[in-house]
């Protein structure tokens, strides 16, 4: 084989209904199924290169060389592609996302799903939108919702072939706009593959999964009807029940700081007064704040007037994974 390359971009996405916890952790078929919006603005542009003059995979993460868990994770996903390819070429890849990375903003989704299109592409596979959703599953979970774009639904399955996701509606469907807010810099002490394998130690994950199919429903509902009311009371329940579990499990994962729970407390003011406003958190001390895009700036506004809030980004639903 000669040099192939191939460079693609994916938008990270943030989840209105959660994924917390594995039925199989080493495919990333989830306990539950989940809904999320990409984020536009925000992305990882990743580029693979093919080289048979390389002895080993290599990673550059911001232009910096990578070893250690990173670079296993992509040597893993190379590994597939290589088999369903039939090649046995090492690869360098060289990943750049423009959004701080492991600060409650899924940067693994967006580099998941950039590596699945850019790496088969440049092995010479054509796959469909759910093939590459499966693929991109395997290097993170909540990648596989930034394959497709604008507002996606993963469907849990029960295995590698019925585990994808799908898009429920596209990115001009809903004016909707999450205000990332910035309250701490900091990589995250412990991370979502760690988290997910803590989550029935819980004694509440049982009761959050059961209780998932409901919640799903009323958030798909509300996003197709663009009934912000219901939105924000399914989307805020279903954060705070991952917390619930993250809070209780053996050891207690509290991700939240004290700014956290300022702009926790503010929302639901702000929502009181007749804002239309909600709040979900990730596995990290951020908060993303959801609000219909005409209300926005003024949001971002008082946002950033918050003590402990460092910077407010704001992201409109994003497209799919795509070529460059
Ligand atoms: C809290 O997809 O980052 O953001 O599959 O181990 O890479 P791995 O986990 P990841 O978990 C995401 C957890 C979450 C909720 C969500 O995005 O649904």
């Amino acid at each position: 084989m000669s040099i192939h390359s191939a460079t693609a971009i994916a938008c990270p996405n943030i989840a209105f209904i959660k994924y917390w916890g594995d039925l199989d952790p080493c495919l990333h078929i989830p306990a539950n199924s989940s809904i999320s919006m990409n984020l536009e603005g925000l992305y990882t542009r990743t580029q693979v290169v093919f080289d048979p003059a390389l002895r080993y995979d290599q990673l550059t993460l911001e232009g910096e060389p990578v070893g250690g868990i990173a670079l296993e994770r992509v040597n893993a996903m190379l590994d597939r592609v290589r088999e369903m390819a039939g090649i046995a070429t090492f690869a360098a890849v060289d990943s750049f996302s423009n959004f701080p990375i492991s600060a409650g903003i899924a940067s693994s989704a967006s580099a998941f799903a950039a590596l699945s299109l850019a790496a088969t592409t440049a092995a010479g596979l054509k796959l469909n939108e759910k093939e590459l959703s499966r693929l991109a599953r395997t290097g993170s979970g909540s990648a596989c919702r930034s394959i497709p774009g604008g507002f996606v639904e993963w469907q849990a399955g029960e295995s590698d072939e019925e585990s994808y996701s799908f898009s429920i509606a596209s990115p001009k469907h809903w004016d909707l706009v999450d205000c990332i807010v910035l309250v701490s810099p900091a990589q995250k002490p412990v991370s979502s593959s760690e988290g997910h394998a803590l989550a029935l130690t819980s004694i509440l994950q049982p009761t959050r999964v059961t209780d998932t199919d409901r919640r799903l429903g009323l958030c798909r509902m509300a996003i197709l009807r663009r009934d912000f009311a219901s939105f924000a009371e399914v989307v805020e329940l279903d954060s705070n029940l991952m917390h619930a579990v993250m809070i209780t499990s053996t050891p207690s994962l509290l991700y939240w700081q004290p700014a956290t729970v300022e702009v926790m407390h503010a929302v639901q003011s702000w929502r009181s007064e007749g804002l239309p406003v909600c709040y979900t958190i990730d596995a990290g001390p951020n908060v993303h704040v959801l609000c219909p895009g005409g209300e926005a700036e003024r949001i971002a506004q008082r946002l950033r007037e918050l003590p402990g809030v460092l910077q407010v980004l704001t992201a409109y639903p994003g497209g799919p994974a795509y070529l460059e």
